[in-house]
C-alpha cells in the first residue's frame, strides 16, 4: 500500500431538486465541484465513493419522481454535467444507487455507467458497497423505495474472495434495527469488518451498531443539498474524507467556506472538519 490513501465519500446531492441554503441547484453543484477541486489541490484523492440520492428520480411525495412523471433522470444529468469534473485522471469512482434511484441494474448502468452495488480493493481494505434499497426496482408507481437490507450473501462471497483484507461496508443507508439476523451476526462475529459508511439521513455524525451487532462505528456522509439536522448550520453541505495508512484510518466531515442563506438570513461559514473518527488497526 502507498503511504496514505485518500478517499472521498459523499451522498444525497439531489441535483435539480430544489433550492438549498439559498442556492439554486446549478449554483450548489458548482460549489460541489469547487469544493472537491480545492480538496484535490490540498492533497489529491485516489477514490471517490458516491453513496446514492443524486436526484429525486423516484419519489413518493409532492410533485413525485421525475422519472415516472417526465422521463427525466437527474442522476443521469448529474453524471453528464459534473462527474468528469470531480473525477480527475487516475481517480477511481464508484456510484451506487440511493432510494430515489429505483432503477433496475440494467437501466442504472445504462443511465450512469455504474452498478447498483459494487466493491473495490484499496490496499489492505476491501470496500463492499451493498444495495440496501435493491427491492421493487423499475417501479411504475411513485414511492421512496423499499429497504431490503444488506446483501449478506454478496458480502460474504466477496469477503471469502479476499480473505486477507480488512473490510469497510458502505451503503446508501444502514437501518441496523431492521437488518437481518445474518447481517447482525456478521457484524458481531467478523473482526475483519472495521466500520460502516452511509448517507440518507443528510447528517454528519458517527453512531455505533450497538453491543449486539459488534459495536462497529457507522459514519454518516452528510449531504450536498439540505440538512437533516434540526440545527441546520451544524450540518452544511460537505463530504467525508477518509485517509488510510498501514496503521489505521482517519475520517472527518469537511465543510468548506461559503455564503449561504437560511430563511433570508445570509451567513458565511468557515472551513470546518467535524465528526472525526480515528481508528488504529
Ligand atoms: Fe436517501
Amino acid at each position: 500500500m502507498r503511504k496514505k490513501t485518500k478517499i472521498i465519500l459523499m451522498s444525497d446531492i439531489h441535483y435539480r431538486c430544489g433550492n438549498y441554503f439559498g442556492r439554486f441547484s446549478e449554483e450548489i453543484a458548482e460549489l460541489l465541484c469547487e469544493d472537491l477541486a480545492a480538496e484535490y489541490k490540498k492533497e489529491p484523492y485516489d477514490v471517490l465513493l458516491l453513496l446514492g440520492d443524486y436526484s429525486l428520480d423516484h419519489w413518493g411525495w409532492y410533485t413525485k419522481g421525475t422519472y415516472i412523471n417526465e422521463g427525466i433522470s437527474n442522476a443521469k444529468l448529474f453524471v453528464e454535467h459534473y462527474l468528469n469534473r470531480i473525477v480527475p485522471d487516475g481517480v477511481s469512482v464508484r456510484m451506487i444507487a440511493g432510494n430515489h434511484e429505483q432503477y433496475g441494474e440494467r437501466l442504472w448502468h445504462e443511465l450512469t455507467g455504474q452498478q447498483r452495488r459494487d466493491h473495490l480493493v484499496i490496499g489492505d481494505i476491501l470496500f463492499v458497497l451493498t444495495d440496501t434499497f435493491g427491492a421493487d426496482l423499475d417501479p411504475t408507481e411513485h414511492s421512496d423505495g423499499t429497504y431490503c437490507g444488506a446483501n449478506v450473501t454478496d458480502i460474504m462471497e466477496l469477503m471469502a474472495r479476499y480473505p486477507e483484507k480488512k473490510v469497510i461496508l458502505c451503503a446508501h443507508w444502514f437501518d441496523i434495527n431492521t437488518e437481518s439476523q445474518e447481517f447482525c451476526e456478521l457484524l458481531r462475529k467478523d473482526e475483519r469488518i472495521i466500520c460502516l459508511f452511509c448517507g440518507h439521513n443528510h447528517k454528519s455524525g458517527i453512531a455505533n451498531t450497538g453491543e449486539k451487532n459488534g459495536n462497529k462505528p457507522i459514519l454518516y456522509t452528510g449531504h450536498y443539498s439540505y440538512s437533516g439536522e434540526p440545527n441546520n448550520i451544524r450540518c452544511l453541505p460537505g463530504y467525508r474524507v477518509l485517509e488510510i495508512d498501514k496503521d489505521g484510518l482517519l475520517s472527518k466531515y469537511v465543510v468548506r467556506p461559503h455564503t449561504y442563506k437560511i430563511d433570508n438570513v445570509k451567513f458565511s461559514n468557515e472551513y470546518t472538519e467535524q465528526d472525526i473518527l480515528e481508528l488504529k488497526f
